[in-house]
């Protein structure tokens, strides 16, 4: 029966979010690796703490991905999302135009009624051209955004998935599991004890501005992202809201 499923994904939310250590969890029923109709309803939920969290005034900074896409498509004009900036939490240009930060984050925009500042680099930025663009004007001008950002919303990726969409070399995918890569957010990889193992040289948001924000909303799902959840997980913001679904969520408590 209904009450009894419901009562049972409550439950499994309070578990995981003392196993993750974090503030909120919510559990959307499927599993997204097979029904493609979850990653919308993770989105319609993440969507609904945006609200809560959200400020006038307030500059909220989103990560690429599918996921994050999801929840792009599921914001609305409302008296609670009103006056935000919707900048993306990199400048990296990825493959796919549509799962890039800058696309995701001009979608958010739009489809609430909201500004948005994009910031357009390649993925990939050499020392000497990273030092560089640092002295730009509109670098910096982002990088301000990155300091007073309020709300972060990112995904979560698989290290071997992220290095393969990010077109990584041989070598450079050899180097990730030497560190003991093995999940990836806004750019960074982290190892199984959720240690930043490696960075992609680019302008955007740092991980100490991430554990600074007020709020962090995560979204993740299916089961082949589980080990990559609970590695990011182990040194993550405690302020951190994740909306996953249950194929994830189960998996996770199978491997630990
Ligand atoms: C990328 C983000 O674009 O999407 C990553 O930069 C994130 O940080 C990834 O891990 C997740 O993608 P998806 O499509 O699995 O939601």
């Amino acid at each position: 029966p209904l009450v009894y499923e419901w009562s049972g994904i409550s439950d499994l939310e309070i578990q995981l979010q003392k196993l993750l250590g974090i503030q909120k969890v919510i559990i959307v029923d499927g599993n997204l690796d097979l029904e493609p109709s979850v990653k919308a309803l993770m989105g319609a939920e993440a969507a609904i703490e945006l609200e809560d969290f959200a400020h006038q005034g307030n500059i909220v900074a989103v990560t690429g991905g599918s996921t994050v896409a999801a929840v792009a498509n599921a914001v609305k004009p409302s008296n609670k999302l009103k006056d935000l900036t919707f900048i993306a939490a990199r400048g990296g240009m990825g493959v796919d135009v549509q799962m890039q930060a800058n696309t995701i984050a001009s979608n958010f925009a739009v489809n609430s009624g909201n500004e948005y500042r994009t910031l357009y680099l390649p993925e990939h930025l050499g020392e000497a051209a990273y030092n560089a663009m640092k002295e730009e004007p509109v670098v910096q001008e982002m990088m301000t955004l990155y300091e007073n950002t309020s709300i972060v919303v990112h995904g979560i990726g698989s290290a071997d998935e992220m290095s393969e969409r990010r077109k990584s070399t041989v070598s450079e995918r050899q180097g990730l599991t030497e560190l003991g890569a093995v999940g990836e957010a806004f750019g960074y990889y982290f190892d199984e004890k959720g240690k930043a193992v490696q960075r992609i040289r680019t302008v955007g948001l740092q991980l100490e501005q991430v554990k600074n924000c007020p709020a962090v909303l995560a979204i993740a799902g299916g089961t082949r992202k589980a080990q990559a959840i609970l590695s990011y997980f182990k040194n993550a913001p405690s302020q951190t809201i994740f909306i996953t679904d249950m194929a994830a969520a189960q998996q996770m408590f199978k491997i630990i």
